[in-house]
């Protein structure tokens, strides 16, 4: 056990290689020729992009359809971006660019934050301890914030001034907005209202925390990743980034669609364990980064899971001879120690399930 404990090989910060002017990038970083991204188109379909105000509409049939339209991301997309979401605008911002101005500072100052494989909390270069294996174009730091307990502010940056403060409201604020997402997705699959928010061990045990994603620049970004494809092993995740610098993109069957953020918005996608919580009805869908010459680009991506060593398995309301089970129970700490190991790749893991 004690090899999962520490990183496999020195740990190179990709910012470091951006910085140094280097035209051509390592091979540990260039993907096979098939994942490769090649020339990204900027054009083609958004995401749906859904107001979330309609749904305190006093209008009972606006309610409805936005309501509806959720569900019919879920179904169809495991993606999509929500506006007038509740959480202040400026506190996104302002969250989002003390994480860049972390991410700026002398590279002694990060170090103080470096992490390990044994919990991932504070500065990383990489996902996974296999040796040797292809590397991703990302720094990022890692934050616990629920259950109540789990977090450990002595373990964030003090520097930018403000930081500790601002991730703690953000987190305040965005998991506000997940239990409220929660419990339309729990009444748009049938289910009573608070289903999906126990079984994730309601407020007080389910866990929450937050990669903050770097990507820095790349001199060959049609031959590398900025994040290897695959799906969120948890709950839900809720992603903040740049709105002009483009990055994330979700399959869609054979191709890869390129999400445009909008100005203020939070891109909301499932994650394999609501997948399973809805025997396949709602998809976990694999999405990869791309990264590119000209600019850096920062992204939040905050996770709602389930309580570590909770059962998760489809609800039975929606088992049916119609519909019979798609997936065995499994806890989320079994799930992820796969992800831990192993890194990223594709939806493998659910589809062992
Ligand atoms: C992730 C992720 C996307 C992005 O952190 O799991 O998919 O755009 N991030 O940074
Ligand atoms: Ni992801």
């Amino acid at each position: 056990m004690s090899t999962e404990l520490a990183w496999p090989e020195p740990v190179t910060r990709v910012q470091q290689l951006s910085d140094s002017g280097i035209r051509v990038i390592p091979d540990r970083y260039v993907k096979n020729p098939e994942d490769q991204p090649g020339a990204a188109a900027s054009d083609g379909p958004n995401i749906p992009v859904i107001d979330m105000e309609g749904l305190s509409s006093g209008d009972a049939e606006v309610r409805r359809r936005t309501a509806a339209l959720i569900n019919e991301a879920c179904r169809e997309w495991g993606f999509f971006q929500v506006t007038n979401h509740g959480v202040s605008p400026e506190l996104m911002e302002r969250c989002r660019e003390a994480w860049r101005e972390f991410f700026q500072l002398p590279l002694a100052e990060k170090q103080r934050y470096a992490n390990s494989p044994a919990t991932y909390e504070g500065y990383g270069s990489r996902l996974g301890v296999e040796k040797g294996v292809p590397l991703d174009w990302n720094d990022y730091f890692f934050l616990y914030f629920l259950p109540i307990g789990i977090k450990d502010e002595n373990k964030w940056p003090t520097l930018p001034v403000g930081i500790r403060e601002l991730a703690a409201e953000y987190s305040r604020e965005v998991v506000e907005l997940c239990g409220k997402l929660m419990k339309i997705l729990s009444r748009n699959l049938g289910l009573k209202e608070d289903y999906l928010l126990e079984a994730f061990g309601g407020e007080e045990e389910l866990g929450a925390c937050m990669r903050v994603n770097y990507y820095p620049k790349c001199p060959q970004p049609d031959r590398t990743l900025g994040l290897s494809s695959h799906s969120d092993p948890g709950g839900m995740t809720l992603l903040y980034s740049d709105e002009n610098v483009f990055g994330l993109q979700v399959r869609r069957g054979d191709t890869w669609i390129t999400v445009k953020p909008q100005p203020n918005t939070f891109i909301v996608n499932l994650g394999d364990q609501l997948q399973i919580l809805s025997n396949d009805n709602y998809k976990s869908v694999e999405h990869r980064v791309i990264v590119n010459s000209a600019k850096e680009r920062v992204s939040l991506a905050y996770f709602y899971n389930p309580k570590g060593d909770k059962v998760i398995k489809p609800a039975e309301e929606l088992v049916s001879p119609e519909q019979p089970l798609r997936c065995s129970p499994t806890t989320y700490n079994d799930y992820r120690l796969y992800v831990r190991k192993k890194g990223l790749h594709g939806k493998t893991q659910l589809e062992s399930l």
